[in-house]
């Protein structure tokens, strides 16, 4: 597997932000401030063309409004989720729905299923969403990655995997509010997805999962790298790992 120039930076959590081959700043679930695995260098990206949202919660959405305002960014999320936006003083919005795909930058979007709530905390009320969503996100060097957002495992992980075949997969596995590690081996089967990053896990004591019980219940799966990023760290090319000192 080869990234190319392709840059894949874990922010911590089910925050990742993407440096384009063209060289473009794409961040998926931007919960950067208030984020405790968030490493401060990352904190206040220097550049952001494009935002994907999953769903309404706080640890995926806190950093939308002020990130798309400060860098005149695009927002991507489905169609309630951007209304709500809006409503918040966003200006360039794609909203979209579950099956659909839009092209940016020569990027292409795909919004795909998730299994989870969507609510949006907004002061004291609490906003209808729509519906969590994932991502398959390909890049115009040909990778593809899935971002399977909040998640339990789910069937339609066994078609994401043969219509979009990802060459990377970004899981959740920490437990409580998504999967656990068993559940992440199972969706791992489903997708057949050789390369997986584990996310959503570790920012809390609640989030129990962890990479070497992913590691553990994936031993017998053929061909299978689990790549455990530490937070702030980038993948590009070979796969080949770095951190800015
Ligand atoms: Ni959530
Ligand atoms: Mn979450």
């Amino acid at each position: 597997m080869n990234l190319g120039a392709l840059e894949i930076t874990w922010c911590g959590h089910a925050a990742f932000s993407f440096k384009t081959p063209s060289g473009k700043h794409v961040i998926v679930d931007p919960w950067l401030e208030q984020n405790p695995m968030c490493p401060p260098r990352l904190k206040n990206p220097a550049n952001v063309d494009t935002l994907l949202i999953t769903h309404g919660h706080g640890d995926h959405i806190a950093d939308a409004v002020s990130l798309a305002k400060k860098h005149d960014a695009t927002c991507i999320a489905i169609f309630e989720t951007v209304l709500w936006l809006g409503k918040k003083g966003v200006g360039k919005l794609i909203g979209m729905n579950k099956g659909g795909t839009t092209e940016r930058d020569g990027m292409k979007v795909t919004m795909v299923h998730a299994e989870h709530s969507c609510g949006i905390q907004d002061g004291d009320q609490v906003i209808y969403g729509g519906e969590a969503c994932g991502y398959v996100i390909t890049f115009e060097n040909g990778v593809k990655v899935y971002h399977a957002g909040d998640t339990c495992v789910h069937s339609d992980m066994a078609i994401i995997g043969e219509l979009y075949k990802p060459d990377i997969a970004l899981l959740p596995i920490g437990d409580l509010y998504t999967m656990d590690p068993a559940q992440a081996a199972y969706a791992i089967r489903l997708l057949a997805t050789k390369i997986v990053i584990p996310m959503h896990w570790g920012t809390f004591p609640a989030l129990t999962g962890t990479p070497e019980k992913l590691r553990e219940l994936t031993k017998d799966f053929v061909g299978l790298q689990i790549i455990d990023l530490k937070p702030g760290e980038t993948l590009t090319g070979e796969l080949k790992r770095f951190a800015p000192v």
